[in-house]
């Protein structure tokens, strides 16, 4: 990508993204408890509400309004190309699942990159109101505090969050590779939110998360948080999370439970 800006302050990328996730989690936060209009996507169970799209437009609009260089990719379709060399990657509403249901996890997750390397994350857990942030390299915090995720070493006590795709084939294999894991680990949580599955392993709330499938905007900005808290942060194979595989986990369970997941078949799940 060809530079033709000089290199942006990430502490003000930062403050825009926060103050914009903070705008969109009150609007869902005002939505939850009203009647949506739904849409499917992908499959009968990947659903879209006006709510996602309206939380989208209030973001992109803010980001085009004091950044209209900057590329942004958003789930509900924004596709922008930048000459900036910042991209902002955009879930405007993670656990619509949740949402849609009036259970408390549902986020806003906004990362930033610049050429390509992702520095700034913000997941705003809405029925919460908690913000979580990350720069990269300047540690993680989560409701004004510095975060740090556990010290687990031990699989056997380690709690695991975990997600599944809405495909009902791919449902199907992650459900043997959790019946192969569900035994060795303390306990599951399946949240319904990747983003906050991410902050939480951060905070120490989860020891670990995985998940097969993840899109680009579910994933970045969490991802960065986690490992600005410390947790390492991979897939299966020892390479960056990816849509492919994401692991966030403690240090000290990272790689038992990176062998377990592997045996159990969790990377072509
Ligand atoms: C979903 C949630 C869910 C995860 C799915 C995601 P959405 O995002 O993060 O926890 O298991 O893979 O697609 O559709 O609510 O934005
Ligand atoms: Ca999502
Ligand atoms: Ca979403």
């Amino acid at each position: 990508m060809v530079r033709e800006v000089e290199r942006p302050d990430v502490l003000e990328l930062l403050q825009l993204a926060e103050s914009l996730a903070r705008d969109a989690a009150a609007h869902l936060r005002e939505a939850v408890n009203h009647a949506q209009e739904v849409d499917t996507k992908t499959t009968l169970t990947d659903m879209v509400t006006a709510t996602d799209r309206a939380s989208e437009r209030l973001i992109v609009d803010g980001i085009r309004a004091v950044r209209p260089d900057d590329a942004i990719l958003g789930e509900e379709g924004t596709a922008d190309q930048g000459t900036s060399g910042v991209r902002w990657i955009v879930d405007p509403l993670d656990g619509t699942t949740n949402f849609l249901y009036c259970l408390p996890a549902f986020a806003v997750s906004i990362a930033v990159e610049v050429d390509g390397v992702t520095e700034v994350g913000v997941v705003v857990d809405a029925a919460r109101d908690e913000t979580f942030s990350a720069v990269r390299g300047g540690g993680a915090h989560g409701g004004g505090r510095r975060m740090r995720c556990t010290d687990a070493t031990e699989l056997a006590t380690a709690l695991v969050g975990t997600g599944f795709s809405y495909d009902a084939g791919r449902r199907a294999r992650q459900g043997a590779v959790l019946a192969e894991l569900l035994p060795v680990v303390r306990d599951i949580r399946r949240v319904g939110a990747a983003a906050i599955d991410l902050c939480w392993v951060a905070s120490g709330r989860l020891d670990a998360f995985y998940e097969r499938g993840l899109a680009p905007w579910d994933l970045a900005a969490g991802a960065l948080v986690a490992q600005e808290a410390g947790a390492v942060v991979g897939d299966i194979d020892g390479g960056p999370p990816s849509g492919a595989f994401t692991l966030a986990a403690a240090p000290g369970i990272f790689e038992p439970l990176r062998a377990v997941l592997r045996s159990a078949g969790a990377g072509i799940a």
